[in-house]
């Protein structure tokens, strides 16, 4: 029956990560003990406070259709939010909460983009950009990035990639899978090009802005002439833990909020009554109230650095953010491990999740065909024991 299926289903990828993740399941449900590293999940409960804030709202009879674009009280609590970690001036009437900041930029994609629209996608990219984008019918174009760049672009590089046909570039900072954070000089160096090409909207995805280990968070938006056309994304599953809950928020030029809205009235209204009550408590909290998980993170970073610094053929930078190591394994290409050819990261992904029983996710599902993701939102136990099966396996 799948012949019955749209074109648009048909062209869609699976998820590889949701792939890997249900790969590590399924062997862990034959009894082998998996240690996955491969989602992008924290491994730390909600807030108390965060919760407590839910568990009010359900005792005050929060239980009916919410306005499409969220609480107006949500709303002024987010503008109060951009002002204050940001310094970005928005309005209500500028910003649309959505069920999580993947709807957020399906949103934007599809009021942006007609079929044969191009999108710039620095690489490594989150997996689902170049998905949503397939959606739209658009072409992406993958902008090529290496470690000893610490995977981020060039101006000279941006510019090259722009055609006519260029409607976005996305931006990810700080970035999933690389770990990587533009600075305000680097963005501002990037900015300049696009000054040049005004028909082309930027989509800033900020969401790992709290999980940052001490390069200054620079919003694109805050860059005076790049603030008409730029679109920053944000939401509450990554540093505040609430994965679940599905929050996720853009502030934009109005005409694009206003797009965003009718979007979203169409296809799930409103997102959840009880998370925007809570989400009104996480977003007025000051960063300070999540720093624990934040500092665990670094922590966990830095033995995992250390380890897989001491296996051969492993290329490692420093990640300035998120929770994921990003290492250039291209090294082993081309060799037999355990009986299995490696020819690229997918067989790589592979030997580690059948020899070490640690499951990663290939660099190729975000542009980077010489790298693995490993996430380090697990217990330092799990990290130490991971690395050490992974060394095993290598040596
Ligand atoms: C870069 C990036 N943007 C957006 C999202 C989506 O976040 P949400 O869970 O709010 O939909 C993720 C989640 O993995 C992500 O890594």
């Amino acid at each position: 029956m799948s012949k019955a299926l749209s074109n648009r289903i048909n062209s869609l990828p699976i998820s590889q990560t949701l792939a890997m993740a249900a790969k590590a399941r399924e062997l862990k449900a034959e009894g082998k003990d998996i240690i996955s590293l491969s989602l992008g999940e924290p491994d730390f409960n909600t807030p108390d406070f965060i919760k407590n804030a839910a568990i009010e709202a359900i005792n005050q009879d929060y239980n009916s259709y919410t306005p499409v674009d969220g609480y107006l009280e949500l709303k002024e609590a987010i503008c109060n939010k951009f002002k204050r970690d940001n310094n970005l001036e928005y309005t209500p009437k500028q910003i649309v909460v959505s069920t999580g900041a993947k709807q957020s930029i399906a949103n934007i994609a599809q009021v942006l983009l007609n079929p044969g629209d191009e999108v710039l996608l620095p690489a490594p990219y989150w997996v689902s950009y170049s998905a949503i984008a397939t959606l739209c019918e658009a072409r992406f174009v993958e902008i090529p990035s290496s470690i000893d760049n610490d995977f981020k672009i060039t101006p000279e590089q941006l510019e090259a990639a722009i055609t006519p046909k260029t409607k976005m570039v996305f931006f990810n900072s700080p970035n999933n899978p690389s770990g990587s954070i533009y600075t305000e000089e680097e963005y501002r160096a990037l900015a300049k090009v696009l000054e040049k090409y005004p028909n082309i909207f930027i989509l800033s995805d900020e969401i790992y802005e709290h999980i940052n280990y001490g390069v200054t968070h620079f919003s694109f938006a805050a860059i005076e002439n790049m603030y008409d056309r730029t679109i920053t994304v944000n939401g509450l599953a990554k540093a505040f833990a609430m994965t679940g809950w599905r929050i996720g928020f853009i502030g934009a030029p109005e005409w694009i909020a206003k797009a965003c809205t009718k979007m979203q009235g169409q296809i799930t209204s409103g997102t959840n009554c009880i998370a925007q009550r809570a989400a009104i408590t996480a977003v007025s909290a000051t960063p300070d109230k999540v720093q624990y998980m934040i500092d665990e993170f670094k922590s966990r970073r830095d033995i995992v650095l250390g380890l897989l610094g001491k296996i051969e053929g492993i290329k490692l930078n420093v990640p300035e953010g998120a929770f994921y190591i990003f290492p250039d394994i291209s090294a082993f290409f081309g060799r037999t491990i355990k009986g299995k050819e490696i020819k690229d990261a997918n067989d790589f992904s592979m030997l580690l999740l059948e020899e070490a029983n640690v499951a990663s996710v290939t660099g190729a599902a975000f542009g980077a065909p010489n790298c693995i993701r490993l996430s380090y939102a697990a217990s330092e136990l799990q990290l130490r024991e991971a690395v050490k099966r992974i060394r095993e396996v290598l040596s």
